[in-house]
């Protein structure tokens, strides 16, 4: 169920609380779809990356192999902020006049240390990583960082294309001004190549050349993120309350920004027949699978066992993914 599910898509996210097999579930997955021989790009965006851990090899921020037609980044959120800071600096550079230039380095070494920056950060990775990785791989599966930052990012591109538009919309009133401006003056500006006009045009056409190219890469993020034929968000969680409770809120928040879940993985199921210990957990375990399938009806739902041993490493991985996707 899960592998068709997968099969028939160009970009996966895999969310849930911490600790519940959001990076094992992603690998998993990522690993059998390259052995069926689609080319896959496997991308950690949580800043507490274990993708190396679990692959026994250090994974950087560019394309790492580690498996053949697989490769593996982990995004590292300090040189995203700094990329990304970078990137507004120019724009506010262009912006604001010349003798701002000082205040405007000071806010953005004030952003530097802000939390938001590095969620806008994030996104505009995740939004490249998107566009090139749908360009080179057939798969793109995003590991990704717990529940409630995760659902903050997704509705993330709304809020920042609304912003853009908004910055582009005060450009546009400010052109018209001072056209009209200009206007009223005429026979200022020269007719030199590189008038005071001239140069103004130059300028707002850098502006919104920058402001555009934001825009749309957000734009196209939000509308692959919506299209369920494309991309696939599943959640990982345990048959537990807080990672249940938490899994139907997760949910609701992502189906407030537009984004379908098309199905759970619930992980580390205890056995019912592993001596009493585990025949107890088995039991409130199945009283929170209850509760889960009256809160999300239709929606498919994977079990996979605790398993004795971590599955840390290709081979293992490869038994873990038979669990996942059905072959056993
Ligand atoms: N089904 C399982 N049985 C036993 N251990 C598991 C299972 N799934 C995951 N683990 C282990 O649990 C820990 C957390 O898994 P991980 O995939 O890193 O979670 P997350 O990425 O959600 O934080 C890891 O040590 C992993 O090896
Ligand atoms: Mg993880």
């Amino acid at each position: 169920m899960l592998r068709e599910l997968v099969s028939a898509r160009r970009v996966l996210f895999l969310g849930g609380k911490g600790g519940v097999g959001k990076t094992t579930t992603a690998s998993a997955i990522a690993l059998d779809q390259s052995r069926a021989g689609r080319r896959v790009l496997l991308v950690s965006t949580d800043p507490a990356h274990n993708l190396g851990h679990l692959w026994g090899t250090a994974v950087g921020p560019t394309p790492t192999p580690l498996a053949e037609r697989l490769d593996g980044i982990e995004i590292d959120p300090d040189a995203a902020a700094a990329a990304h800071l970078e990137a507004v600096g120019q724009t506010l550079h262009e912006l604001m006049p010349e003798h701002l230039r000082g205040e405007v380095d000071r806010y953005l070494r004030l952003s530097a240390a802000s939390p938001g920056a590095h969620e806008a950060a994030m996104l505009e990775r995740i939004a490249e990583l998107v566009d090139t990785g749908m360009r080179d791989y057939d798969l793109v599966v995003f590991d990704t960082a717990p529940s409630g930052h995760t659902a903050r990012l997704m509705s993330l591109p709304e809020a920042m294309g609304q912003w853009t538009e908004a910055l582009l919309d005060n450009r546009r009133r400010s052109d018209r001004f001072g056209e009209a401006l200009r206007g009223l003056g005429a026979g200022v500006v020269g007719a030199d190549d590189d008038s005071p006009r001239d140069q103004r045009e130059r300028r707002d056409q850098r502006i919104r050349h920058i402001l555009f190219e934001r825009r749309d890469k957000l734009e196209r993020l939000r509308t692959t993120l919506a299209d369920g034929g494309t991309t696939a968000f599943v959640i990982a969680l345990a048959a537990e309350r807080l990672p249940v409770l938490e899994t139907i809120e997760l949910r609701g928040q992502l189906a407030d920004s537009g984004v379908g879940v098309a199905a759970l993985v619930v992980n580390k199921r205890s056995p019912a027949d592993g001596g009493e210990l585990l025949a107890a957990r088995h039991e409130m375990e199945e009283g929170w699978m209850r509760r889960l399938r009256d809160e999300v009806g239709a929606l498919p739902i994977v079990e996979t066992p605790l398993l004795a041993a971590e599955p840390v490493g290709a081979e293992a991985l490869a038994g873990f993914a038979a669990h996942l996707l059905g072959d056993r």
